[in-house]
């Protein structure tokens, strides 16, 4: 198995290109089930996950033509609805074809993504925003089976007791069909869902409060969706922010491009705070980080406040910094995995339920390391590149997943960091 070697405390410099968003990617292209006709992505992240979904959708029978940053999805030929264990099972994520598969074609049937490391992660919100338009739903080995009512699903009025990405992204594209209006309260505001919105507009259905928390969509009543122009990913806000963190924690000045500023502002409030500068035009933002960095406080929560996707990240950081740091995770119960293996590197946390309480410590010292998830694998990389000596990170197929091309990016930037299997 692939593992990084990694020799820390070196400076960085340069400029490094962010990919395209791997979470908003992969929701359009769950979407394009909503057309029988050919849709083209651009600017898609090299990464594994979008290869599974890709992967998935063929073995639904579509018809699937994949270079790099670029597909071409013609889900004409679909002959299946069944999103099989083998897939799911390798990404939660996948769980995102169900609306559109249900309101498409009528039934379908989903594998149930079973536990993460991150928590429980059910999808019960995502039930319930299809049962409220109609669906049967029923569970049953390992399987959740959707039907609609006879004639399609039935815009509906859609609560939702807790704000959830995945969840209005399953309700976004299953009311997109849907006879009538659907109304989703309390709707997730990431930019992820806004470019699903924007993409579910362009192929033909009209949609108000886009990028609010109440969202009213018109659904086409059976209609498909046809997209003529090619739908291009919005940039990576994660890889971006883990980017500036790479930035702080090694004292470097070095500069993104291809960022949307507003979606990363969170970041940039918190690293402000934290003594760094940043220098902006357009699209690129430099980041010009102190001598010395001062402490901080996080709390994660929904967009647009702090991400939980850059709580690991923050935390290496603050590793680093003299004085206590506090970070609570709201989000997820369990997202503090990293925790012990930052403390292998010499970090000083305590964890007190969804807080964890850093300690700045002088430095860091090279150690074995495991990737436990995606995110918390990245502040892994983090804390090495600052580290005295050489980290070897096992696991890294989580780096995989959402990060493209992670090694190529910071070896530009001047990081040692090798991939070794
Ligand atoms: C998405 C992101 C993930 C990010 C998360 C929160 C993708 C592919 N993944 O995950 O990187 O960390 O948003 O920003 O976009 N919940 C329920 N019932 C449900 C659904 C969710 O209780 O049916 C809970 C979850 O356990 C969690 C909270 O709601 O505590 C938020 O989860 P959600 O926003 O749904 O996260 P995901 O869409 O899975």
């Amino acid at each position: 198995m692939d593992y990084f070697e990694i020799t820390g405390n070196k400076p960085l410099r340069g400029t490094v290109p962010i990919s395209g968003a791997k979470n908003a990617a992969l929701p359009v292209i769950a979407a394009t089930l909503l057309s029988d006709q050919p849709v083209e992505l651009a600017h898609l992240p090299n990464v594994v996950d979008i290869r599974t979904l890709l992967t998935l959708l063929e073995r639904l029978g579509a018809t699937v033509t994949h270079r790099e940053t670029e597909a071409r999805i013609d889900p004409g030929p679909i002959t299946s609805t069944k999103a099989v264990y083998e897939i799911v099972a390798q990404m939660r994520a996948s769980i995102l074809v169900l609306g559109p598969l249900l309101t498409r074609f009528g039934e379908c049937e989903v594998s149930l993504p079973g536990g993460c490391a991150i928590g429980q992660r059910p999808i019960d919100l995502h039930l319930k925003a299809l049962e409220a338009m109609g669906a049967q739903i029923e569970i049953k080995m390992g399987y959740v089976r959707a039907v609609a009512p006879r004639g399609g699903l039935q815009g509906a009025r859609i609560v939702f007791d807790k704000i959830t990405v995945g969840g209005t992204e399953n309700a976004l594209m299953a009311a997109a069909m849907a006879h009538g209006e659907t109304r989703i309260i309390n709707a997730a505001r990431e930019p992820e869902i806004v470019q699903l919105c924007e993409m579910l507009v362009q192929g033909g259905v009209a949609i108000d409060g886009i990028g609010t928390g109440t969202l009213t969509v018109h659904g086409t009543g059976g209609r498909t969706l046809h997209w003529e122009e090619p739908v291009t990913i919005i940039p990576d806000r994660i890889e971006a922010g883990t980017y500036l963190c790479a930035g702080a924690i090694t004292h470097s000045t070095i500069t993104l491009e291809r960022v949307v500023i507003e979606h990363i502002q969170a970041m940039i409030d918190k690293l402000e705070a934290m003594g760094c500068r940043f220098e902006i035009q357009a699209n690129r933002i430099t980041i010009v980080p102190p001598e010395r960095l001062l402490p901080v406080n996080i709390v994660t929560t929904e967009y647009p406040g702090f991400p939980t996707d850059m709580q690991a990240q923050f935390m290496a950081v603050a590793t680093l910094i003299e004085g206590e740091s506090l970070i609570e995770e709201r989000l997820f119960e369990n997202r503090f995995m990293h925790v012990s293996e930052l403390k292998r590197l010499g970090a000083d946390i305590s964890l007190k339920g969804n807080v964890a309480a850093i300690k700045g410590v002088e430095a860091l010292y090279g150690a074995e390391v495991m990737a436990t998830d995606l995110r918390a694998s990245s502040a892994l990389v983090l804390a090495a590149l600052a580290a005295r000596g050489t980290t070897r990170i096992r696991r890294i197929y989580h780096l995989d997943r959402g990060y493209d091309d992670l090694e190529g990016k910071l070896s530009a930037l001047g990081a040692e960091v090798i991939r070794k299997r």
